[in-house]
């Protein structure tokens, strides 16, 4: 099992971009209710994320993705008028700007590969790339849409800031120093 990042400069980010909408599926069954978006809307939007991807072999078998927040985008997601396929571009900041606030817009990991400690090694992996790269991270926020979400984030000790318009918690988790909380593994 490996930990690779996804290189938006990749040649095949439009391939590996739909093996993580699969993932998705797969983790959410129903892609219209997660309200995800499509191909050609994530790989517009891949300039502003980070993405890590779980392998077993050569498959991608989770993952996790990471999308940098503009103040507008901080302020909308507070107000609960997000989807997640409609983000639109005033909402998300450079990922180079290296001071952002983050919005984890998907973790996902297979059923076979749960329960192993493999989220929380991505959301590590995640956490040490920011630091290497020198970003200060201001917050970070997720809409947690399923009881094992709002699990795995727990321990970061989330404050609920709000609901979304389906009534899922918006949540907001601090970070110490610009830098991302790690998880006990
Ligand atoms: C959420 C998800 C990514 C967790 O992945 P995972 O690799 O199983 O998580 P980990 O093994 O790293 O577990 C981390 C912690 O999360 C919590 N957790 C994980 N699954 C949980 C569950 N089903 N119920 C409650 N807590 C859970 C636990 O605190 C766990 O720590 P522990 O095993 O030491 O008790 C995975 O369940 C998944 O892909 N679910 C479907 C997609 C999804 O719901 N994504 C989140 C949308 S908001």
């Amino acid at each position: 099992m490996k930990i690779v990042s996804i290189s938006n400069n990749d040649p095949t980010i439009e391939n590996l971009t739909q093996e993580l909408i699969d993932i998705d599926r797969q983790c959410l069954g129903d892609l219209d209710m997660a309200d995800e978006g499509d191909l050609d809307y994530w790989t517009a939007n891949r300039k502003s994320t980070f993405a890590a991807a779980l392998y077993d072999g050569s498959k991608i078998v989770g993952y996790i993705d990471l999308i940098a927040l503009s103040n507008n985008g901080v302020r909308q997601l507070k107000s609960g008028d997000w989807h997640d396929g409609k983000i639109d571009q005033i909402f998300i900041a450079d990922l180079s700007s290296h001071s952002t606030a983050l919005y984890l817009i998907a973790v996902a990991i297979l059923p076979k590969y749960r329960r192993q400690g493999w989220a929380k090694k991505l959301w590590n992996y995640s956490a040490e790339q920011f630091s290497k790269n020198g970003y200060s991270i201001r917050d970070i926020y997720a809409v947690t849409w399923t009881p094992n979400g709002f699990g795995f984030l727990k321990s970061f000790r989330p404050e609920i800031i709000g609901r979304d318009s389906a009534g899922h918690p918006i949540i907001r988790i601090k970070t110490l120093n610009g830098k991302m909380p790690i998880a006990n593994l």
